[in-house]
């Protein structure tokens, strides 16, 4: 490990406390013209820490920097990681990087050319957003790939209660809410072998709104953020838990589909009045929204037109849902 390493580890291990140059240059046997050098880099990375003459160096607070040091520590499933600071969309960087056998999670500051589902754009600026794709050789068919997008926003629910403290519920298909607002979107993608119908990579993207300023004003009736105080929370410290309950979901639980039970009690839809609107048309048809069947699935009953009183179930495909 380096310096800077190795520095960081020793701040982070007694955040808020003091530790004097000569103190630190002892625990990790280097000069202290070299803690100075390895100090200088965190603080150009970010890190709030505070110096005091004759008295030392601490970090104020966990900074809202996500670096590999300050996420690896908190993975429970082996993983690649790849934090980058300027990309166009992670799920790019996820389809063009070299695959190990374990998953790759990649991470970026900020997205010019973020992505969202129907060919949508998803605004991305740095510091105030979480942008993060997770790259992995599945061993489950392409017809698996809904329920991964829906174990993803389970998992996304799961982490903001565990690292936020607030609910988050799901409009289906893979839209998270907090207060009414949409605070996650994700976008699934596969590559696929034609050859055996199974999938050679897939390359789930979620793009979380942490803070104010993460999505243009415009959408401010419809986008929200998970907390108004900046730096409130660690955007590391989500992206490892949505990671470590995705990993989770994928290797335990995905083939029992117990999963979906909790994605139906999070599905705050179920039992509303909805408008479909099938291949994205202008023209919407109200329904209402009954249930999640076992394939993942929205099962509806039109309240107008020509399928009047009928039920449907909706797989995601060009499906665009409102809340009426
Ligand atoms: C949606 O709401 O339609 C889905 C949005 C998905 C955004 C994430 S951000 C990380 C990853 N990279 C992208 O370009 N898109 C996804």
């Amino acid at each position: 490990m380096s310096t800077r390493t190795d520095l960081l580890k020793l701040l982070s291990e007694n955040t808020g406390v003091y530790l004097s140059g000569q103190k630190i240059g002892e625990e990790l046997q280097v000069s202290r013209n070299a803690v100075w050098k390895a100090m200088q880099q965190l603080k150009n990375e970010g890190y709030h820490i505070e110096s005091k003459p004759s008295t030392g160096y601490r970090l104020r607070s966990k900074s809202n920097i996500i670096t590999e040091d300050a996420i690896a520590g908190s993975l429970r499933f082996p993983c690649d990681i790849h934090i980058l600071d300027t990309v166009s969309s992670t799920n790019n960087v996820a389809k063009e990087i070299s695959l190990t056998d374990k998953p790759a999670l990649i991470i970026a500051n900020k997205q010019t050319g973020g992505r969202g589902r129907l060919g949508r754009s998803f605004a991305s600026p740095a510091g105030t957003g979480l942008y993060m794709t997770i790259a992995l050789h599945p061993d489950f068919d392409l017809d698996k790939a809904l329920y991964v997008t829906m174990a993803a926003a389970v998992a996304v629910c799961r982490a903001i209660d565990s690292i936020v403290g607030v609910k988050a519920k799901i409009k289906w298909v893979n839209d998270v809410f907090y207060q009414n607002k949409k605070i996650c979107g994700i976008l699934t993608e596969a590559q696929t072998n034609f050859e055996n119908g199974k999938i050679d990579r897939l390359v789930i993207g979620i793009g979380v709104n942490c803070f104010p300023g993460s999505f243009p004003e415009e959408l401010e009736n419809i986008a929200g953020c998970l907390s108004r105080t900046k730096n409130s929370f660690f955007r590391g410290d989500l992206a490892a838990e949505i990671y470590n309950q995705l990993l989770d979901i994928l290797t335990k639980d995905l083939s029992a589909k117990t999963f979906l039970r909790e994605y139906r009690t999070r599905c705050f839809i179920l039992g509303k009045n909805i408008i479909v609107h099938p291949n994205l048309s202008e023209k919407g048809i109200r329904a209402k929204a009954i249930d999640i069947d076992e394939n993942g699935g929205l099962v509806v009953e039109y309240l107008e037109g020509r399928k009047n009183r009928q039920m449907e179930t909706l797989t995601t495909g060009e499906v665009s849902i409102k809340i009426q």
